[in-house]
């Protein structure tokens, strides 16, 4: 399976920038490779649809509501991302975790997905506190134990994220070697593919792309910038 690209970015552009960035991401992904996946926000998904419609770019959402319909005031569901040509979406990122999201929450997030027939992105990682307290290996366990317990995952039909939460959009990369180890606890855990997110950018991707362990990357900041998501992409 070829690795995996994905540029999440979040809330940080209008629709019209998103689209146009989306264009520059179609010429950038012809040539990478990789598979490459963008997730815009909500409100721009169906025009950067349009806009990479044919094209070697997926189309990713940053978030899901576990219900497929009714009387959920502001949510969005899998059907409904999967109607405009979604096909992965991001769930339990740590900004979502950060504004109560629970594992139990992620998990049913992520099941829903499945059963849409897309694939989750599931992220997982522990904040600079467990880090210090020695707990990493506890809290990505138990992250990823929630997930297994919602429904049968297999290497096809889920993507784990370690996105170490002290490194996300801080400039704090992860030392390769030490994600490394993560993605192999992960992998022992259940065999699917593991991108590596936090600080990812045109400096460092090659060095995770490098190890057997990292499937792929889910980048913030950088990837929301055409000229630097064209290196990203150069890296795979
Ligand atoms: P960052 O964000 O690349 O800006 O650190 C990564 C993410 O939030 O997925």
């Amino acid at each position: 399976m070829s690795k995996l690209f994905v540029g999440n970015w979040k809330m940080v552009l209008s629709d019209d920038a998103a689209v146009a960035l989306a264009e520059a991401y179609v010429p950038a992904a012809k040539d990478a490779a990789c598979e490459t996946a963008v997730a815009p926000s909500f409100t721009a998904l169906e025009r950067v649809s349009k806009a990479i419609e044919g094209s070697k770019v997926a189309l990713a959402a940053q978030d899901v509501f576990w219900a497929s319909a009714g009387a959920y005031t502001g949510e969005i569901s899998a059907p409904m991302l999967a109607a405009l040509g979604v096909k992965y979406v991001i769930v339990g990122h740590s900004e979502r975790r950060a504004l109560g999201e629970t594992d139990e929450m992620v998990a049913k997030k992520a099941a829903a997905v499945s059963q849409a027939g897309l694939v989750p992105i599931v992220c997982v990682g522990e904040t600079a506190e467990e880090k210090a307290a020695g707990r990493r290996e506890e809290v990505v366990r138990a992250q990823v134990a929630a997930v297994l317990s919602g429904f049968p995952v297999d290497a096809t039909n889920v993507v784990i994220a370690y996105e170490p939460r002290w490194a996300i959009g801080t400039g704090l990369a992860c030392a390769p070697d030490e994600a490394a180890l993560v993605h192999e606890l992960i992998k022992s855990i259940v065999p699917v593919r593991v991108l590596y997110g936090g600080s990812v950018d045109a400096s460092n991707i090659a060095s995770y792309l490098a190890l057997p362990s990292v499937d792929g990357t889910l980048v913030g900041g950088a990837s929301t910038k055409a000229d630097q998501a064209a290196q990203l992409l150069k890296a795979f």
